[in-house]
């Protein structure tokens, strides 16, 4: 047996079976990974895929290839669920990998104290990227400070002001298409969201006369996520010394502008300036590197996310037309009450839109698996009412694509159905808190999902009021080889304008 083919330890046993993952018994009759047949390709590659990818995530093994994520792996996990349970351990070498499925074990992994339950090491390879002075560069009392920082600037009393310029950039983005022809949807969105997140986060002076230097900066510095520099972010590669010249030269361009507002008493509406507003409790101003650091972070963790959200909410809505239809018909419907200039108080009422994007995002969600290490064991209960004690050092992994697809949560999980989120349904809440994770939960949640809502309204407002959209290439697969899991190839859109009603 291969070394990494453990056996599965997670044994759904009754209430108050104390388990231990790595010191785990197994029972007769029940079926452990080791069990698996081995002959089948399909359960070999997705075995290899599951623990590569989380090998990945955790650090384990050294690579130089890209990780692949098979359709496959949903099987796989499917088939350890029903016989294990909600709770299963892979053995990887010498470290054990749980899997927890379903949202009822999902307390503590996403509320657990970070002193005992933790993202670990596995986002290392951002420090780098973002600067030692913030993050996970810094100690834990900092680091939540930082993360009030962000929460204050991206709150809901502050989107309002972001509604204006974040319209402005859509409508002039647009303005640029022809009467008609044919775009890759995604190539688009990605241009658009990096111009709004400029405007809006990093503000008016980047946006309209640095643009393209920080553009091309930023894509210097996503080369930190390349697997090489995810697995070695220190070593003397080329791909991370353009990375740390990017983050440089950011630095500079961002303290000039800090400098420049400053020295004319000049303030601005935008993010930037929330992030030079901040104060520590202890009364200290955040410093310039501070505040460089946190921009990159929001533009790191905002602007793909939206922008591949935005794809997928697309693709869904152009080949179902049934929803294309209730989608186009409330954007009417708004316009006769609020007129043809959508304000932020017309945005919180298209609840159809809303659903369409969540929706896209439970099929497509971006993180398909979240990891987490644990540093002081603890005991969870399966909705069964099985018990397992997790130890301190093992690696938890909560598997979202599985979770989102889960029939007992929800409906026809296959089909694509935005009223699973209307009021009378309310699927994402069948299984508590946990059961619709696209922007996280607990702790670590998204701090940009209105923010992030908020963008992908106004962009697909504008599209369906103004256009009429075919999907000419296929549905798009998913590129699993990335860190944000995105629609695989060119999103080919046909687009015609429509005459204002
Ligand atoms: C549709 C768009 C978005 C999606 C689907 C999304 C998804 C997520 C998810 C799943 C997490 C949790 C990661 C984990 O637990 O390991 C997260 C965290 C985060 N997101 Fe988003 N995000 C989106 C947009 C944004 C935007 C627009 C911003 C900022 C402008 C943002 C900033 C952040 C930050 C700062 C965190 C870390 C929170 C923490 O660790 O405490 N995100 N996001």
């Amino acid at each position: 047996m291969p070394p990494w083919l453990g056996r599965g330890v997670g044994l759904a046993g009754p209430p108050s079976r104390r388990l231990g993952a790595a010191r785990g018994r197994e029972r007769a009759g029940q079926r452990s990974l080791g069990s698996m047949d081995l002959t089948n390709i399909a359960i070999w590659v997705t075995t290899v895929v599951v623990i590569f990818i989380t090998a990945v995530v955790t650090k384990i093994i050294v690579t130089g290839r890209r990780a692949t994520f098979q359709p496959g792996l949903q099987a796989m996990v499917h088939d350890q669920y029903r016989a294990l349970g909600s709770v299963f351990t892979l053995r990887f070498f010498r470290v054990n990998i749980t899997l927890l499925v379903g949202p009822e074990v999902l307390d503590h992994f996403f509320q657990g104290l970070e002193s005992e339950i933790s993202h670990g090491n596995t986002l290392d390879f951002i420090v780098p990227m973002i600067g030692k002075e913030v993050g996970f560069g810094v100690d834990l009392a900092t680091r939540n400070e930082q993360m009030r920082f962000h929460n204050d600037a991206l709150k809901l009393s502050k989107l309002r002001s972001y509604m204006d310029p974040m319209l402005h950039e859509v409508e002039d983005y647009f303005a640029t298409w022809g009467q008609q022809g044919v775009v890759d949807l995604k190539h688009e969105f990605e241009q658009l969201l990096m111009l709004i997140s400029s405007r809006c986060l990093l503000g008016r002076e980047i946006r309209e006369n640095m643009f393209d230097e920080v553009h091309t900066l930023f894509r210097e510095l996503n080369g930190g996520m390349s697997l090489a520099s995810v697995l070695f972010p220190y070593a003397p590669t080329p791909t991370n010394r353009r990375r740390d010249r990017a983050r440089a030269k950011l630095s500079k361009l961002f303290t000039e502008v800090m400098r420049s507002r400053k020295s004319s008493n000049r303030t601005e509406g935008d993010v930037l300036q929330n992030l030079i507003d901040s104060r520590y409790k202890d009364g200290r101003p955040t410093t310039e590197a501070e505040v460089t650091g946190l921009a990159i972070m929001l533009l790191f963790l905002g602007k793909h996310t939206t922008s591949v959200t935005s794809t997928w909410t697309g693709a869904r809505l152009l080949t179902n037309g049934k929803w294309l239809t209730a989608a186009i018909e409330e954007q009417k419907e708004i316009t006769r009450t609020h007129g043809d200039r959508i304000d932020y108080n017309a945005l919180l009422q298209m609840d159809i839109l809303r659903r369409c994007i969540k929706e896209a995002l439970r099929m497509h969600p971006l993180l398909p698996l979240f990891p987490r290490k644990v540093h002081k064991s603890f005991t969870l209960r399966t909705k069964d009412g099985a018990e397992y004690e997790n130890p301190g050092g093992h690696t938890l992994v909560s598997p979202a694509l599985f979770n989102n697809y889960l029939p007992y949560i929800y409906k026809d999980p296959g089909v694509y159905d935005p009223d699973r989120f209307s009021l009378n349904r309310v699927e994402d809440k069948v299984g508590g808190k946990f059961s619709f994770t696209g922007f996280g939960g607990g702790r670590h949640s998204c701090v940009g999902e209105a923010f992030g809502y908020m963008q992908i309204k106004v962009i697909w407002s504008y599209l369906l009021r103004n256009f009429e959209l075919n999907l000419e290439s296929p549905f798009p697969g998913t590129d699993w080889s990335k860190l944000v899991a995105s629609p695989k190839g060119k999103v080919l859109v046909a687009y015609r304008r429509v005459a204002a009603a």
